[in-house]
């Protein structure tokens, strides 16, 4: 087979000390791929006025395949302020480039698993009956709408007077803010569409159904918010009865979801939702799993797939002559991009090893021996990005 052509992204801070690692990973475990950088994040910000700069997207659009590290996005005005002297006058205004990567290419379905390492020092555990002490084990895939919703960015502050009349429209709106003075109203829209609703549902449900979990659950709150949650909802249902009757559908809300969440989450399997409750179901549920050293995930569109880290640059680690941040959620996302691209044997060499090393206990890095973040933790006997990257590859 042609080689692969893999469009690295390094990004910011410590996004490029975890992909540089994971390459090694990946070579080691023998897959074969060219990687060409793609220019994305801070530096482009600051001396191109674009931090997703258009070479970046012609390498995604020819190869497809993107693998990311992390960017730092900073406020509105910082950004202005650290913009080269000679951009300052064209009214550039900064935008995430990761948002923008998924919004340019469409990359509607996040996937994000949280699947419990055993022997991980940092797994949840939670008191059981006769205060006994129970690790239950989470196998949960979180499937997060990625383009719509509280994220699609339609809002205003001080809204035109053509907005503001078809909201006078609204019953609702008149009885709860019709006496608001206009330049108080601040307003984000949640903005789900019946296409992308259905990718997103449909893309979990296909996940359950290729990898066994027994059922799917929406995780929303249809009852209260009723146009968009409830959509989804009902949406689901129907799906469900027309081509996946093999498979449970739940409906939790997402409030009570949190609260349930360190109660029963060994009960739940793929879990789907809009943007912001999905981003919010699945940090928590990473949580559970080791936080961000280990949440990985793969954001896919039609044409092209980006595979990242959920954590961003952490920049106060980036500048460390030693890294020490935990290279696991990158690698653990190179292991989705592999799995995407039918590389699934070596993926699932790479998956055992990290297991392996984690069950062994014997190289973790200061996350996992829950010191705080600091230059000095190599010496207290943490092992180095690099250290635990090496003792993954040495168990291929
Ligand atoms: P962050 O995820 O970069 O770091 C938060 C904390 O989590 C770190 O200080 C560290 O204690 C821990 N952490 C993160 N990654 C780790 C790893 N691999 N191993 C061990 N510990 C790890 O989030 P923060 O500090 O809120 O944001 C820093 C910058 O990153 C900001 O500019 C933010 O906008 C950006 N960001 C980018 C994302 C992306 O590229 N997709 C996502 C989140 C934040
Ligand atoms: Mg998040």
């Amino acid at each position: 087979m042609a080689k692969r052509t893999i469009v690295s992204l390094p990004g910011d801070g410590i996004g490029r000390v975890v992909l540089e690692e994971t390459i090694r990973v990946l070579n080691a475990a023998g897959f074969e791929a060219d990687y060409v950088e793609g220019d994305i994040g801070w530096e482009f910000w600051k001396n191109e006025g674009n931090p997703l700069p258009d070479r970046t997207i012609k390498l995604l659009e020819k190869h497809k395949i993107g693998l990311f590290g992390a960017i730092t996005s900073k406020p509105k005005d910082a950004a202005f302020e650290e913009l080269s002297e000679d951009l300052k006058e064209k009214g550039l205004v900064y935008s995430s480039p990761i948002v923008g990567l998924r919004q340019h290419f469409n990359l509607d379905v996040c996937i994000r698993p949280c699947q419990t390492y055993t022997g991980n020092p940092l797994n949840f555990v939670r008191r059981g009956k006769d205060n006994s002490i129970e690790e239950p084990k989470v196998d949960v895939v979180i499937f997060r709408q990625n383009t719509e919703g509280l994220y699609g960015g339609v809002e205003w502050s001080d809204p035109p007077q053509e907005v503001y009349n078809a909201l006078l429209s609204h019953p609702k709106f008149r009885l709860n803010f019709g006496n608001v003075p206009k330049n108080e109203l601040s307003i984000s829209t949640r903005i789900f569409t019946k296409k992308a609703t259905a990718r997103i549902l449909r893309a979990s449900f296909e996940y359950a159904k290729k990898y066994g979990y027994k059922s799917v659950t929406v995780c929303e709150k249809p009852n209260v918010i009723r146009e968009t949650s409830g959509m989804m909802y009902k949406m689901a249902q129907q799906m469900q009865r027309d081509e996946y009757p093999e498979i449970e559908l739940w409906n939790t809300n997402i409030d009570a979801q949190m609260m349930w969440l360190t109660k029963n989450p060994e009960d739940y399997g793929v879990i789907v939702a809009g943007n912001m409750f999905g981003d919010i179901v699945s940090d928590g549920f990473a949580g559970l799993i080791g936080g961000l050293g280990f949440a990985c995930s793969a954001n896919l569109g039609e044409e092209v797939s980006v595979f990242e880290p959920t954590h961003g640059s952490a920049p106060k680690y980036a500048d460390y002559e030693t890294s020490i941040v935990n290279p696991i959620a990158m690698i653990a996302s190179a292991c989705m991009m592999l799995d995407h691209i039918n590389e699934k044997a070596i993926s699932s060499k790479i998956k055992k090893a990290v297991a392996e090393v984690i069950l062994e206990g014997k190289v973790k890095t200061y996350d996992m021996m829950k010191m705080t973040g600091k230059a000095d933790v190599v010496k207290k006997g943490a092992a180095s990005t690099k250290e635990m990257a090496d003792a993954i590859i040495n168990k291929l």
